[in-house]
């Protein structure tokens, strides 16, 4: 089945020869096409050219309308299944309390959690379905979910079993993260080794045995867990053959990025706390630096130092980092926008971390990410003009026109 998209006033993202990803100079560079149309088959990409060469044929032909398309965003990190808002500690904050108090007096994580653990099974999935609708409505077509609201096995298991659920309820591919590791529960304060046993002997092998996570990430930083827990959990993890995924230096220098560099992690996220000893250590490794605006924005902490890292040669990714606490934004339009304005991207460079290079801390690259022969044909079309500039520059409003999914319109 051949799809033709026409009529397309301007054909963003494209890649002639597919890269993993983008660093340094090559960030700032996205190739366009304009008067351009799109050959999709069996909802992969399978051509692009202009107008003026001439169309291809196909079994169907779709207008357009003059609109100018963008792959679609890839959210590689997000807590999308939860119980209920935390707004009550949002004010708290407002009026001077912080994340780490807030914490520490039994809210934040553990508040999810307890929460988490008395909703059902299939009201968390009802909710994080019109989440993940809401998501991709906004642009994004590939989305991680991490588990890490249940801190228990039924509950940890309950979080995988709606991610599964999703990703067979949606056209988008979704990759499930067990973040048992999120934060050490309220029932093993006094014993934070049998937690950390708990998951390493039991959940871990159920997790794996029952195919329910791509990967296993860690909250490893002050207060949660430290690098030797987050070792002992992740060795544990990829023994079972389960890829490592950390949380690292949102609320410290901790040493979370040295400990994923040193595990082969696929991605460090957060980085709001990184300094030159931080980014070398990236450089020496395949692990992608993830840094999360929205995050930075509403909980009101310093920023990761994007320049710096793209002075590096890093590649970059950005994500939303949806979640009820630290960021409750599911827009990634908006993460671009956060990331040009609040850490000085340029629209081109926060383009390929919002797509490309967020694909890779997902090893996905060969697959989604850019408009590029053989990759999914994902891809979203809007009436904002010169919208690499102007999607980023009037933020706050959907610019997603129409969205398609392996060549399919996502309604
Ligand atoms: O990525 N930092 C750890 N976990 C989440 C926040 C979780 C929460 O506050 O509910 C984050 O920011
Ligand atoms: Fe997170």
């Amino acid at each position: 089945m051949r799809k033709l998209f026409h009529n397309i006033s301007r054909l963003w993202g494209i890649e002639y020869t597919p890269e993993a990803y983008k660093s340094g100079a090559a960030m700032g560079v996205v190739d366009s096409l304009e008067s351009a149309w799109l050959l999709v088959e069996d909802g992969l990409i399978a051509g692009f050219g202009t107008e003026a060469e001439g169309r291809p044929k196909a079994n169907e032909y779709i207008d357009v309308k003059d609109r100018e398309l963008l792959p679609g965003f890839v959210d590689s990190h997000t807590h999308a299944v939860f119980a209920v808002p935390r707004e009550k500690e949002w004010r708290m904050r407002l009026q001077g309390a912080s994340y780490e108090e807030i914490a520490e007096n039994g809210g934040g994580i553990l508040n999810s959690a307890a929460r988490l653990r008395e909703t059902a099974e299939e009201q968390l999935y009802k909710d994080a379905y019109a989440r993940v609708e809401r998501m991709i409505q906004h642009g994004s077509t590939t989305i991680e979910i991490k588990s890490g609201y249940g801190l228990d096995l039924d509950s940890e298991l309950k979080m995988l079993r709606v991610i599964k659920r999703l990703k067979g309820e949606f056209p988008a591919q979704i990759r499930a993260t067990f973040l048992g590791a999120h934060a050490i529960p309220a029932e093993y304060k006094q014993d934070r080794e049998g937690y950390i046993e708990l998951i390493i002997k039991t959940m871990l092998p159920q997790v794996a045995y029952n195919l329910l996570a791509d990967h296993v990430d860690v909250f490893c930083d002050k207060g949660f867990f430290t690098p030797a827990e987050t070792e002992k959990i992740l060795k544990a993890a990829e023994k079972l053959g389960l890829p490592a995924k950390i949380h690292a230096n949102e609320l410290g220098l901790t040493g979370g990025v040295q400990t994923a560099v040193k595990l082969g992690a696929w991605s460090a996220d957060h980085l709001e706390h990184c300094g030159e000893e931080e980014f070398l250590a990236l450089k020496q490794s395949d692990t992608v630096p993830v840094a999360l605006p929205g995050t930075s924005y509403f909980l009101g902490i310093p920023f990761a130092h994007a320049r710096k890292m793209i002075a590096h040669e890093l590649p970059l990714a950005l994500a939303s980092d949806f979640n009820p606490g630290s960021s409750p934004v599911c827009n990634m339009q908006m993460i671009w926008s956060l990331a040009c304005s609040q850490m000085r991207m340029l629209p081109e460079e926060a383009f390929w971390a919002c797509t490309l290079n967020a694909a890779r801390a997902l090893r996905l690259e060969t697959q989604v990410g850019s408009v590029s022969i053989g990759k999914e044909a994902n891809f979203f079309s809007t009436k904002t003009e010169n919208a690499m500039q102007c999607i980023p520059y009037f933020f706050g409003v959907n610019h997603a026109e129409k969205v398609w999914v392996r060549g399919e319109l996502f309604e």
